[in-house]
């Protein structure tokens, strides 16, 4: 095994499923309205996803391997970044493994909520560097409608559906991921948190897919901005790069006034950031992903473009990567795959996922009562 030093960024696709949800949309069962959800959080529109989030992220991986040139068969590892996972045992990314035909690839899930694909492209690069395989599947795939606590508005309105992915192949150029900094904010782990998905939640009383989500929206903005721009300033220094170097940030889009919080911070203007918050929410591990395939189509990204992606998610994790692109922005070959059609709109899917879902009642007792990491640690202090 010889090691090649870096691993270029080859393919690229997205997965995202194509029914619409608005705010309109929202502020039909919620009290709600677009002013307010535009105001505070820049969002207009996300997906809801009528298909498996293992679909989604095929259909990714399909799409990212066309552009590559690269058939599945010679596929030697697939990185599934996520936390809403099709189930826990088996894998998804095994899934992805099957329903590509990779048969060869190493398949591994790996979960650091909102940061799990810029977790999964730096991990996927360090194995690629070590020389352990040639090439990667690097996916970052939500599906969290069916786990949405509907009723709360908070929460409700912030989220959509997606996936995307991007190939890694060795390369003796400097290209890809040159630059990373990751780091995880613990002691905050708990003002973000999914109640009702793991297993401290294992219940007689509990129905699988109520949750209820504590989020402490104002400690998240504060740590995030704090999170990623400490990460942004580290990583450009450690590579020796400025702010003027940064050609595009593609952040990760969980509110607009964060991305500019942090692209002030990063001091780069906001017409070199990437946006896309305004159509999809914020599509947790899908969402850098989203972006950069976003930024490639619409002519952002250019031959040798620098990248900076910063990102945060649940524990607190925290990150920036910096990538530098190849010559190539346009895809090797395509492939006539897609989603099969979505047969309700996207406010009837979530109407049934409300009518299955009682949070606040039936599983509250469920919902309420765990055991934490932190307060069993507070209480022994
Ligand atoms: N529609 C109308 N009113 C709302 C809505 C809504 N959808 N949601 C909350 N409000 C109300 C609140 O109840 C509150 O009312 P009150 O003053 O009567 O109590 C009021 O709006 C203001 O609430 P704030 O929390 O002060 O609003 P803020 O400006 O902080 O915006 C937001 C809230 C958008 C959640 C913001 O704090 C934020 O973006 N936080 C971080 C983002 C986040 O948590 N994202 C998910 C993180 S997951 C991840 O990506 C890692």
């Amino acid at each position: 095994m010889s090691a090649l030093k870096y691993a270029a960024i080859t393919g690229w696709g997205d997965g995202l499923p194509p029914a619409v949800l608005t705010n309109a949309d929202l502020s039909t069962f919620l009290e709600t309205t677009d002013e307010w959800i535009v105001q505070r959080t820049g969002m207009q529109e996300r997906r809801v996803s009528h298909v498996s989030a293992i679909e989604m992220a095929t259909l990714a991986g399909k799409r990212a391997l066309a552009c590559a040139g690269l058939e599945a068969k010679d596929l030697e590892l697939i990185v599934y970044g996520s936390c809403t996972p099709d189930e826990q045992v088996p894998n998804s990314a095994s899934g992805v493994q099957l329903a590509l035909g990779a048969r060869r690839a190493a398949a591994m899930d790996l979960n650091t909520a909102c940061t799990s694909f810029l977790y999964g492209l730096s991990s996927a690069t360090a194995m690629i560097q070590s020389g352990m395989v040639k090439n990667a599947l690097v996916i970052g795939v939500e599906y969290i409608s069916p786990f949405m606590d509907w009723s709360n508005r908070n929460v409700a309105v912030l989220f959509g559906d997606g996936a995307a992915a991007v190939v890694l192949e060795a390369s003796d150029t400097p290209t890809g991921v040159i630059g990373t900094v990751l780091g995880c904010d613990a002691e905050a782990r708990q003002v973000l948190r999914v109640r009702g998905m793991g297993c401290s939640y294992v219940h007689p009383d509990l129905h699988y897919g109520d949750t209820a989500w504590d989020f402490d929206g104002q400690a998240i903005f504060k740590r995030a901005v704090h999170g990623m721009s400490e990460a942004c300033g580290r990583v450009m220094r450690e590579a020796g790069v400025t702010a003027d170097d940064i050609d595009l940030v593609v952040p990760h889009q969980a509110n607009l006034r964060i991305i500019e919080a942090v692209a002030k911070y990063a001091g780069v203007p906001m017409e070199r950031v990437m946006l896309t918050v305004q159509r999809y929410g914020n599509m947790s591990a899908a969402t850098v992903p989203v972006s950069l395939v976003d930024a490639l189509k619409e002519g952002r990204i250019t031959p040798g473009s620098l990248i900076l992606m910063p990102g945060f998610g649940g524990g607190l994790t925290f990150g920036s990567l910096l990538v530098r692109w190849g010559e190539r922005i346009t895809p090797l070959g395509t492939t006539d795959a897609d989603h099969p059609p979505a047969t309700a709109t996207a406010l009837e899917m979530v109407n049934a996922i409300r009518a299955r879902q009682d949070p606040g009642g039936r599983s509250n007792e469920a919902l309420t009562n765990s055991r934490f990491i932190e307060t069993l640690l507070q209480s022994a202090s």
